[in-house]
């Protein structure tokens, strides 16, 4: 297993509707683990595999105390209940924000084995799974929110990347 770069807001492989997954391969099974290590080490609780550059319908979820779970052509059939909760993003790293999503969804997803699931989940658990799921459609959590709200976030993420590269001008 091995840690993997994580891809940061403005990639292109974090715009893109990413392809579906074909072949269950040995090839893939290593993605998987290298996902859910990358997700340890961040640490995060949900990682997509755009999110390491690669553009796959797949994504892996990390409750807490339990063992990791691997979503492969997760399709959201059914949504019920609006609430916000805050929310960050591996890609955009250390900002946050209150986003809307529904309370309620219905998954239909194959499992690291290739079966075929369909998954009932509530609150938090269904929120990180529809933060994932819109990384697969190509959309980052700033998208959900209001104008004034995104532009305000991107603006704050923009001074935080310049920042970091001054930094590393004078260190350097
Ligand atoms: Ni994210």
């Amino acid at each position: 297993m091995a840690v993997r770069k994580i891809t940061l807001i403005g990639e292109d492989v974090l715009r893109r509707e990413a392809r579906k997954v074909k072949k269950l391969d040995k090839e893939l099974h290593r993605l998987i683990d290298d996902m859910v290590e990358t997700m340890r080490e961040a640490p995060g609780i949900g990682l997509a595999a755009p999110q390491v550059g690669i553009s796959r319908q797949l994504l892996v979820l990390c409750e807490p105390e339990s063992d990791p779970v691997c979503l492969i052509n997760p399709e959201i059939v059914e949504m019920e209940g609006n609430a916000y909760g805050e929310e960050g993003c591996l890609s955009l790293p250390g900002l946050y924000a209150s986003v809307p999503r529904a309370t309620r969804i219905r998954v239909l997803a194959q499992d690291c084995d290739g079966n075929h699931h369909e998954i009932e989940d509530h609150d938090f658990l269904a929120r990180i799974i529809q933060h994932e799921y819109d990384h697969l459609q190509g959309i980052v959590f700033p998208e959900r929110l209001d104008v004034l709200t995104r532009n305000a976030l991107l603006e704050e993420w923009s001074a935080m990347r310049n920042g970091m590269r001054q930094d590393s001008t004078v260190t350097t």
